[in-house]
């Protein structure tokens, strides 16, 4: 005599698990598309949706650019040197006077965030250069300090910062 009940997987079981991992293949298929549009999509993005940016890789006395709105974003780790070169000129000897305590965020004062557009004429300074450690247009020779802002040159105006905020010690949030 033979028993009917069995150990050994049957066909009908190997029908099942293969229709069950089709079925969850397939719901994720058609949940990814979803998930997916949840996020800004490039256009949106370039249209202007907030950018987070992580400032852990950017080493003292480093800086990288983003772009936010289509516009260059320069965060610059400041030196010690360099925030106190900043505090140390009176305001009142400035074109455009402004401290550097209202253009950085209280107590991540190290963090300049400007908007890298001359304002002359709109060109791309160069962080780094310049008499003031801080930030040179290579067009018309205007210099700008380690606020950003403008201390020599045809520029008016110092570099503008853009409207962000600290979501953590290491993170900013653009926009
Ligand atoms: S555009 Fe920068 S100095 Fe003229």
């Amino acid at each position: 005599m033979t028993s009917s009940t069995s150990a050994e997987p049957t066909r009908r079981d190997f029908l099942y698990v293969a229709t069950g991992a089709v079925g969850a293949v397939g719901a994720a298929a058609v949940a990814w598309p979803l998930i997916s549009q949840m996020n800004p999509d490039a256009s949106t993005i370039a249209a202007g949706a907030p950018i987070e940016v992580d400032l852990a890789p950017i080493a003292t006395g480093q800086d990288i650019k983003v772009f936010w709105r289509g516009k260059p974003i320069y965060i610059m780790n400041r030196t010690k040197k360099q925030i106190d070169e900043a505090r140390s000129v009176p305001v009142s000897s400035l074109p455009d006077p402004q401290s550097d305590q209202s253009r950085v965020k209280e107590g991540h004062d190290q963090w300049l965030v400007v908007i890298g557009i001359c304002t002359h004429l709109g060109c791309i300074p160069i962080a780094h250069e310049g008499a003031y450690d801080g930030f040179f247009c290579p067009c018309h020779g205007s210099v700008y300090d380690s606020s950003g802002r403008i201390r020599q040159g045809p520029a008016p105006l110092n570099l503008a910062v853009p409207p962000y905020a600290f979501v953590s010690d290491t993170k900013i949030k653009i926009g």
